[in-house]
């Protein structure tokens, strides 16, 4: 990582060849950007107008961050379905394009090519089958799958009849999936027989079961036959999807939906409590995932588009399924893995697919960058056209062996930030418009008013760095925390009144420009996946040997960040290396595999104030090798613990 090192690159201008080609130039932008923050009225009464209404809204903004009263309505009078606008709109004009490839885990298993109406007609199907099983409009989905097609008609088929899906990303453990559905009340999960990743099949119907048998909502599983593996089948209950799509009929009336009926809720990790559930509603964010997907990766008919996010985070709901889909695009849905079979998989299927645009996270960058150039070079990659990064800041090395060695300096990269709060891109250059420096999110979207505040709350002006604020509503944000409005404003709007805290902080240069510097809560982002850190401790203490745990983040040179965690014993517990491995295995089968700890130091004593709050100050610093610098100690309770921890600690450079 470049932490220790000053490593500047130099600013990339945009093209010659990409200021005639792009749908926006700088001039434009300007002008466009002026407008939506003076005028979001018009500007967004006039975008909105990208997608079909059923019945045309007559108010556009009606929103207020004041606290606590923060409401927020876009559109609010207007209805349409999402899943009309994704699949059914384009059947005159690209009935037989294909709308989704499917590359499969294995190169060997045949790619897939879904049409636009081939994906209408499993759309419709699957809701129907939705419907045969009860699930009315406003019902909670749960949806479980592997990277198959199937996720995409899942979300659809909900859209579809106005139920609201819940992704749960199949790398969670069975407890994490069951806290998932009885949060949100899910009567209906959605999953496979098996997932496939890697050359290893995930066991996601026996997970669900267990999940099941956990939870007290669960009636139905509607299970996707995928690689055909004999999982356990409970006649009462399950249902074979490909058996009950057959007998259903091929056509489903779109639900006429309200703009802000809520579209998904999909949970996520914040500094405190349980994951949350965050609620995304139809017309705004429609609006924008579409013009984003449009105009942050310069998309024209017939290019083919590759995010390789996974469909359980918000990227894939975004940035797979809704923005590229309202758009016509074809989106191109990967099951597998960067480095398997081998460090060059994500180049092949590049090159076997023709891909233009790629969209991936800087965890997998650096992954691939220490694999080898060799792996990059038996390719040719010649068909990319742009590059896209997400999910954590993306260091100078890897923005330069992006740039360097997978876009041959051809391709710009748009380094985008934003949050499964924000429901779409809010910080991004556009290939078009913004010179790119590398490291740097550039400069706001459309519509959207970053600002910098100190700890205090006052503005920062100009050049400087601060917590990163938003000032005004954007169409695609979010609504509400599922059944915790008062937890979605005091989580978002009362660290800065009036003001969206993001919880991120961030420096801008001389030039405006935005440089994310990563989170400044107790969020860890690890591989670009968000854990809080009382999920792990929490999952820690439920162990019978442990009696106390502390959990933080730590520079790792391919995630990102790790995750260390101190750990008290109960009296009578022996500190052994088996005990370790134990705890790492136990938080992996509490939350999920991207939760289990790199690092676990045995602590007899955990550095607290004599209120008894622990100073993860102390053990961040402890846990980054950085114990030098410690800071103030002389409010602890006990200072001689501090020399306990740092003379065991764990991640020694
Ligand atoms: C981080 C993913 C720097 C940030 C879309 C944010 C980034 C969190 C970037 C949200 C970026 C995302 N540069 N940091 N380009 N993109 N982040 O909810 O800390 O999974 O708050 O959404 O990822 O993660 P989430």
């Amino acid at each position: 990582m470049s932490e220790h090192k000053v490593y500047k690159l130099s600013p990339v201008e945009v093209s010659e060849a990409w200021k005639d080609r792009a749908f926006i130039d700088n001039e434009t932008y300007l002008k466009l950007y002026a407008e939506s923050i003076e005028d979001p009225d018009t500007f967004w009464g006039r975008e909105a107008q990208r997608i079909d209404w059923i019945k045309p809204f007559t108010r556009v903004k009606n929103t207020t961050f004041a606290y606590p009263d923060v409401s927020i309505k876009w559109f609010e009078d207007g209805t349409l379905n999402v899943s009309a606008n994704c699949v059914d709109r384009h059947l005159a004009t690209r009935g037989d394009q294909t709308a989704i490839i499917w590359e499969p885990d294995d190169p060997e298993t045949p790619a897939q090519y879904i049409t636009y109406r081939e994906l209408h007609e499993n759309v419709c199907r699957l809701a129907n089958v939705l419907k045969a099983n009860g699930v009315k409009r406003g019902d909670r989905v749960t949806i479980y799958l592997p990277m198959i097609p199937a996720a995409a008609y899942a979300m659809l088929a909900c859209a579809r009849i106005g139920a609201i899906h819940s992704i749960v990303f199949g790398g969670f453990s069975p407890d994490s999936l069951a806290g998932r559905v009885d949060d949100c009340k899910s009567a209906v999960i959605i999953t496979a027989d098996e997932g496939r990743r890697g050359g290893r099949s995930v066991p996601l119907k026996a997970n669900a079961d267990a999940a099941a048998n956990k939870s007290g909502h669960v009636e139905k599983i509607l299970v996707v036959r995928h690689t055909g593996g004999d999982v356990p089948f409970d006649p009462s209950r399950d249902v074979w999807l490909d058996e009950a799509m057959a007998a259903v009929d091929a056509d489903c009336r779109p639900e006429e939906m309200n703009a802000e009926d809520p579209l998904f809720i999909l949970y996520t990790s914040g500094s405190t409590g349980a994951p949350k559930g965050v609620v995304h509603c139809t017309g705004g964010y429609l609006v924008y995932a579409s013009m984003t997907h449009q105009h942050v990766f310069d998309y024209h008919e017939g290019d083919v588009y590759w995010c390789t996010a996974d469909v359980g985070w918000v990227t894939g709901h975004s940035y797979i399924v809704y923005g590229p889909l309202a758009n016509g695009a074809i989106s191109l849905m990967f099951e597998g893995v960067p480095n398997y079979p081998d460090a060059s998989r994500f180049w092949q299927v590049v090159d076997k697919h023709n891909v233009n645009i790629f969209y991936t996270a800087p965890t997998a960058i650096r992954a691939l960058m220490g694999a080898g150039e060799e792996y990059v070079k038996t390719t040719s990659r010649k068909s990319l056209r742009l590059l896209g990064s997400v999910g954590e800041p993306i260091n100078p090395e890897a923005w330069e062996w992006y740039y360097h060695v997978i876009g041959e300096m051809r391709c710009p990269i748009v380094d985008t930030w934003w949050q499964t709060e924000t429901g779409g891109i809010l910080i991004t250059p556009l290939p078009g418009a913004t010179t790119l420096k590398p490291g740097s999110a550039t400069r706001p979207f459309f519509g959207v008013q970053p600002a910098l505040v100190d700890a205090d709350g006052k503005t920062i002006e100009g050049e400087g760095a601060g917590n990163l604020v938003i000032l005004d509503a954007w169409p695609s944000m979010m609504r509400t925390v599922y059944g915790d409005h008062k937890r979605f404003v005091d989580t978002y709007f009362s660290a800065y009144k009036g003001k969206y805290f993001t919880g991120d902080g961030c420096r801008r240069d001389a030039d405006d420009f935005y440089w994310i510097t990563g989170r400044v809560d107790d969020v860890i982002n690890v591989s670009g996946h968000r854990m809080g850190t009382a999920e792990v401790e929490s999952a820690l203490v439920a162990h019978p040997k442990v009696s106390e745990a502390a959990a933080v983040g730590f520079p790792h040179d391919i995630k990102g960040q790790g995750i260390y965690c101190y750990v008290t014993l109960m009296s009578g517990e022996h500190e052994m290396d088996a005990l370790k491995k134990e705890l790492r295995d136990w938080v992996r089968n509490e939350i999920g595999p991207i939760a289990a700890p790199d690092h676990i130091q045995f602590a007899p004593g955990l550095p607290k104030t004599r209120s008894g709050k622990i100073m993860r100050r102390i053990l961040r610093k402890i846990a980054e090798d950085e114990f030098g610098n410690l800071g103030d100690t002389s409010t602890l309770a006990d200072p001689s613990v501090v020399d306990h921890l740092i003379e065991n600690r764990q991640n020694r450079q």
